[in-house]
């Protein structure tokens, strides 16, 4: 489960190039465009300009470059020519790009226009609940260390955490062992170890944490409709910490 320093650095790589993706997409005028437009917009940057490969396209046959997630949308919402974004929503851009073979997996969660306070309040917790979890990310440190990270500052701003989605060993294939729960006891699961790669992915409800899937086979939503928020980043255990592949130009972490 753990790679190579010289695999690590390829995925460095794709990381690097999907963190420039979410670059493009900050400058973009969400509000008025599509969800499909955007779609468009990654793809063609993906292929185009970064001679890469937007790794979601064909998997578990997915036809799209992103997932776009709006509102109450959970996770893997499907981009659409009828989705106009408007002022007010939030909405995640989730994306996986390949590059020499190797792949990165980031995701973050937009506020088009000025938001009302507490969808905007939900998007910074949930920002803040991934660093927590990336900063117990250690050689020695145990996967349920970095769950109950996420899921306690989760809870204090008096969200919950999804249980059905988690995060995953990311390399050659998007989707590896180990399963990165977003919620767990400290002391757990498995001891990380020096060259593992996986993300950290939290979902954050309004409500309650219970999700279904649409009738399309994709779409995830929150049972009682509130909103929902999630940011991504594909990390690596390094001898002394961890390394975000993932991190984009002026990324700070949050205190
Ligand atoms: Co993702
Ligand atoms: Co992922």
């Amino acid at each position: 489960m753990t790679k190579q320093p010289q695999e690590i650095a390829l995925m460095a790589d794709s990381g690097r190039l999907l963190a420039s993706v979410f670059a493009q997409l900050d400058r973009l005028e969400l509000a008025g465009m599509s969800t499909m437009a955007v779609n468009d917009l990654v793809e063609r940057f993906i292929v185009d300009e970064l001679k890469a490969r937007p790794a979601s396209k064909g998997q578990y046959g997915y036809a799209y470059a992103l997932n776009s997630s709006r509102n109450q949308v959970v996770c893997h919402g499907v981009p659409s020519e009828a989705e106009i974004l408007q002022r007010g929503d939030i909405v995640n851009f989730d994306i996986t790009l390949e590059k020499n073979g190797y792949i990165a997996d980031s995701s973050k969660t937009y506020m088009v226009g000025a938001v009302p306070a507490p969808a905007k309040r939900l998007v910074q917790v949930t920002y803040e609940a991934m660093w927590k979890g990336i900063k117990a990310v250690r050689p020695g440190a145990r996967l349920g260390d970095v769950g109950h990270a996420i899921e306690r500052h989760a809870r204090r701003h008096g969200y919950s955490v999804v249980r059905d989605f988690c995060g995953h060993g990311i390399g050659r294939e998007m989707h590896e062992p180990p399963q990165v729960l977003h919620v767990g006891r400290p002391n757990t699961g498995l001891v990380l170890r020096e060259g593992m790669v996986f993300t950290i992915e939290p979902m954050l409800n309004q409500g309650r944490h219970a999700v279904r899937t649409e009738d399309d086979g994709w779409t995830v939503v929150t049972v009682d409709g509130l909103l929902s928020a999630q940011f991504e980043h594909t990390v690596a255990v390094t001898r002394s910490g961890f390394k975000v592949l993932t991190l984009r130009d002026g990324e700070r972490m949050p205190n």
